[in-house]
This record gives C-alpha cells, structure tokens and sequence, in this order.
C-alpha cells in the first residue's frame, strides 16, 4: 500500500489530479469505476477543469458508476448516475456511451447486476473510492466477503442517515434503505486502486484499515492487500497513521 500524504485539501486535490492526469495519457483507454459522496467532488471539479484546459482526455476512457441508491425517482439528483454526470460526465470529453450505470428500476436486478459485471468482466484499470465511517467501500458494508459480486445490498443504518448529506429534499423515513454495489472481487481485481480521504472525521476508520487487522469487518482494510493500492489523505485524515 502506498501511503500519500498532502498538507493541504489543494494540495491533495492537485496530486490525484495529476496522477489521474498521467494514467490517462499512459493509457488513454483507461477503465475507470467511480464513486460519488463528498470526498471526490473536487477531484472530478479539477479533472473537469484540466479537460477544459486540453491537459487530459477521456475520449476513448470508459466509466463505471461504483453504487447506485434504490428506492429513487429516476429524475432524484442524489442519484449517483445524476451526480456523475453533473459533476464529471456531462462536463469532460467521454463519450455518453462509454458511461456505465448500475439501473436500478428494473424487475430482473440479478439480470443488471450479472451484465454489469460481464461489461468489467476484462478488468478495471483504476478504481477510486471514498470511505464510510464503518470502512464501507461503495455499498459494501462491514461483513461483506471478497469475492462478492455487483448485487442488491441493504444499507447499514448509518449509512442511511449518512446519506441525508447527498438528499437534503428527504425526510429521513425518505432516504435511500438498499442500493446496488459493484462487489469487492472487481474492486480487488481492479490493476489499481486508490482510496481517498480527507478530514479528521475519517481519521479513526482510515487508522483501523490500514494500520489494523484485515478482516471483512472493515471492508476497506481488504485493499492491504492489494498489490497496488494507493491512499491518499490530507493532513487531518492522515492525523492517525
Ligand atoms: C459512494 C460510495 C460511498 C462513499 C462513502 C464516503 O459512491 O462509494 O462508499 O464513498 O460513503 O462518503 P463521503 O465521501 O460522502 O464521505
């Protein structure tokens, strides 16, 4: 695991970006699977930018949305798929078909989740994922096995509420209760891997993951294993370690 460590939100902000910046132009058709939350907001913001700017291209990348909550209006803006394309999607150079989304309003879901799967079924280049407080990586809450496949999961409780942050327009009794998660087998399969935190906040689970026992528990402490994770925290997420 590669520890990368930031003074500043900027700072930390930046460096993603340029790395991100750099496998794109290594590998311009670079498999991406993405989360949405707080944490990468900025990122996408800079990514965004420098599109604009002409210093990195998505036209032959391809994206994954890495969760996506159930229970919504298509029309809802928490969505992941609408947070994707309004922070990053609809404002780069990708290709609208090379945007992948985890549709949750049909009957079949396993049908969904088994062609999700097969479209990654070659391999993801590079994965980024926020945490959750309980170490959740997309929607794989604590207890989920590594070798678990993009399916229907039920939300944890504080997750649920956790989620308000992204629905301001629910009553809590409203809030997303499941989702659809890629599972952690792609994840764990993915060539390269980076985690992200920022805040003191995420101190405490960062420290349990990555300097604490490897066990489903905190599923985000399974990336100790990965060959080539990279974590990257500004100063306050990265106070513990
Ligand atoms: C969302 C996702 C979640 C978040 C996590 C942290 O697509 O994958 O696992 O990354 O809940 O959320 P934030 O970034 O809002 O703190």
């Amino acid at each position: 695991m590669n520890l990368l460590r930031f003074d500043s939100e900027d700072a930390w902000v930046n460096g993603a970006c340029a790395l991100w910046t750099d496998r794109l132009r290594h590998n311009p058709r670079l498999k991406l699977c993405l989360p949405t939350g707080l944490t990468p907001t900025a990122i996408y913001g800079e990514m965004v930018r420098r599109v604009g700017a002409g210093l990195a291209s998505f036209a032959e990348a391809s994206i994954f949305a890495l969760d996506e909550f159930g229970g919504l209006s298509a029309g809802s803006p928490g969505l992941t798929r609408n947070t994707l394309r309004r922070q990053l999607i609809d404002e780069i150079d990708l290709p609208l078909n090379a945007f992948h989304w985890l549709e949750v309003g049909t009957e079949d879901v396993d049908r969904t989740c088994e062609r999700y799967d097969a479209a990654m079924a070659d391999g993801l280049d590079l994965v980024l994922l926020g945490i959750g407080p309980n170490g959740h990586l997309g929607m794989n809450e604590p207890g989920t096995p590594a070798d678990s496949r993009t399916r229907r999961v039920d939300l944890h409780e504080s997750t649920i509420h956790g989620s308000a942050r992204y629905f301001p327009e629910l009553l809590p009794h409203q809030l997303p209760r499941w989702g659809i998660t890629v599972g952690l087998e792609a994840i764990l399969a993915s060539k390269e891997v980076w985690l992200l935190a920022t805040g003191s906040a995420k101190a405490p689970i960062v420290q349990r993951a990555f300097l604490g026992e490897v066990t489903p528990d905190i599923p985000a402490s399974l990336l100790q294993r990965h060959g080539n994770c990279s974590v990257f925290v500004d100063a306050e997420a990265g106070a513990l370690l």
